[in-house]
């Protein structure tokens, strides 16, 4: 054979790996609103940029006929190629193939490009919609799974790992997404689930539908699992390439900076008029973050998952910036224990990955009662004060209003290593709120007073006037200074530029024993 019949055989071997499952199947992924794993490979990379691996790798079980039944590629395409320029590693599912299922040689197909990623310090993405185990392979493909946990685990803290689920992701599959840093999820047609709805039916005698077990609004606002839950999959390609412009390449890089027109000292005099006179009225600590960041661009995570706390990426000056933020618009900001959860995660990704922490604050506590209680709040609230307090990146907090209680030490405080504090003059600092701390310590006055209501209305006010203000703790170095609202952007700007240097670092350690 020569070799221009060689190259011939060459291209229709190419061709015909990337037919998947064939026309027919590819035509009913379609009709379910699903776009092919190469569609999506095409969706999500730099335009050209992918280069494929693997693509003549075909199982190799003989049973139930499967020896006759061998596709290229075998489920899965895998690869690199970049985003915005950038190296990065993927995989993408191919339901089309015995329902993108996951036998030995597919799951050797990710484990390479997992070890490519750790080893080259790149993010891996993986794009699933898999119907799980191949069923026909057994405790191969669960020995297949069990290979790309441990990877993933391996990998956490080195290199980003994001987690696309684009169709349905069940059993012990949806530990691998539970495990990276970032789960995007797809309303109508990603599922999650530990047990589906008939084996959920069977035993438990609930009835419910795969959307209400496991779909992208469930997992995206309820259990917390998912932190996107898009609109369709262009949508959610396009935010995954939005979201790798914030992240460094790994754990010894920093993020990328971007020139930005925003000028830095550029002061907005709505910051004076976003927090209310009345300290009991809510506001949108969004519209705050919104004014002082570049550009007014918030990338926000887990927004629909524990409102009491807005977590995402921003740039300040052009660099990438972790935003922790008390929503006094959901729970008048209270923590409670899915906002701790949220929270603490969220910081530990930042202080894995070299990205500051920049904290707006407005808490007036822990949420009380005996759910919160009975739930483990003491657990999960000690999580986001020992995620906080371990993070060695510059950690800026900005008090807009209240900081009470432990939740004050807890939100990045000065005592547990933060390293620039700064307080608006609405700002109240104190052990508890006016109302609940005069009806501790004047509880006998006031049941013996007169007029018991203008009392305690006296006592407030002098309460309000001696505690609720951030001069005492101005006073001890414990804010570093009180600013006006409008200073905000400049200010955590150059305190960024100061820390640009940061060097801190905890004791040697195997690991510390984070409260789970
Ligand atoms: C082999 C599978 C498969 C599997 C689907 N297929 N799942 N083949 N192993 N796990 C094949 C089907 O036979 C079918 O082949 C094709 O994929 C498409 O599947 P359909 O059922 O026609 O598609 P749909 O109606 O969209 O339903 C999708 C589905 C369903 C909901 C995912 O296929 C399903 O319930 N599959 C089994 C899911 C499951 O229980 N997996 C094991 C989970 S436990 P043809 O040739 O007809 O096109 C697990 C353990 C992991 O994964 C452990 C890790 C520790």
């Amino acid at each position: 054979m020569s070799i221009y019949e060689k190259l011939k055989r060459l291209e229709e071997l190419r061709r015909r790996s990337e037919e998947g499952g064939g026309e027919e199947r590819l035509t009913a992924q379609h009709g379910k609103g699903k776009l092919s794993a190469r569609e999506r490979l095409n969706l999500l990379l730099d335009e050209d940029s992918f280069i494929e691996l693997d693509r003549f790798v075909t199982h190799r079980s003989v049973e139930f006929g499967l020896d006759q039944k061998k596709i290229l590629g075998d489920g899965v395409v895998t690869g690199y190629g970049t985003i915005h320029g950038r190296l990065v590693y993927v995989f993408s599912q191919d339901f089309t193939v015995f329902g993108g299922s996951l036998s030995e040689a597919h799951a050797e197909k990710i484990v390479k490009i997992q070890d490519l990623a750790l080893q080259n310090g790149a993010p891996l993405i993986g794009l699933n919609d898999s119907g799980g185990a191949r069923i026909q392979e057994g405790v191969v493909s669960l020995g297949g799974y069990a290979d790309i946990f441990l990877r993933n685990t391996l990998a956490s803290g080195v290199i980003p790992q994001i987690s696309v689920v684009l169709g349905p992701c069940a059993g012990g599959a949806v530990y691998s997404p539970a495990i990276t840093d970032f789960v995007y999820m797809v309303k109508g047609t990603s599922y999650m689930f530990v047990t589906g709805p008939n084996v959920v039916k069977t035993v438990m005698h609930e009835d419910v539908d795969m959307e209400g077990l496991g779909g992208a609004e469930v997992h995206a606002s309820v259990s917390g699992v998912a932190h996107f839950a898009c609109e369709s999959e262009p949508e959610c390609l396009a935010s995954v390439r939005e979201l790798m412009g914030y992240l460094p390449q790994n754990n010894t890089e920093l993020p990328p900076v971007l020139e930005s027109s925003d000028s830095f000292n550029r002061r907005d005099d709505k910051l004076l008029a976003i927090v209310p006179d009345n300290p009991n009225q809510p506001y949108d600590m969004r519209e705050v973050i919104k004014c002082v960041v570049d550009e007014g661009d918030l990338y926000e995570i887990h927004a629909q998952f524990a409102q009491n706390i807005i977590v995402g990426f921003a740039r300040l000056g052009g660099r990438t910036v972790g935003i922790v933020a008390n929503q006094p618009e959901s729970s008048a900001g209270a923590l409670d224990i899915d906002a701790s959860d949220k929270g603490a995660r969220f910081v530990r990704l930042c202080d894995a990955f070299n990205i500051p922490l920049v904290v707006f604050e407005d808490v007036p506590g822990f949420l009380p009662g005996v759910a919160q209680e009975h739930g483990g709040i003491i657990r999960h609230g000690a999580k986001l004060l020992y995620a906080f307090a371990e993070a060695t990146v510059p950690k800026l907090t900005v008090i807009t209003r209240k900081a009470y209680g432990g939740a004050y030490d807890v939100m990045n405080s000065k005592h547990i290593r933060s390293d620039i504090n700064l307080a608006w003059p609405q700002a109240e600092i104190a052990v508890m709120g006016p109302k609940g701390a005069v009806e501790i310590l004047f509880r006998r006055e006031l049941d013996e007073a007169e007029d018991s209501e203008a009392a305690e209305a006296a006592q407030i006010e002098e309460y309000r006037e001696t505690f609720a203000n951030p001069y005492i703790a101005a006073a001890r170095g414990y804010v570093d200074d009180v600013i006006d609202p409008r200073e905000t952007r400049e200010r955590l700007i150059s305190a960024l530029d100061m820390l640009q240097n940061k060097r801190d670092h905890n004791p040697p350690k195997k690991h510390g024993n984070i409260p789970l």
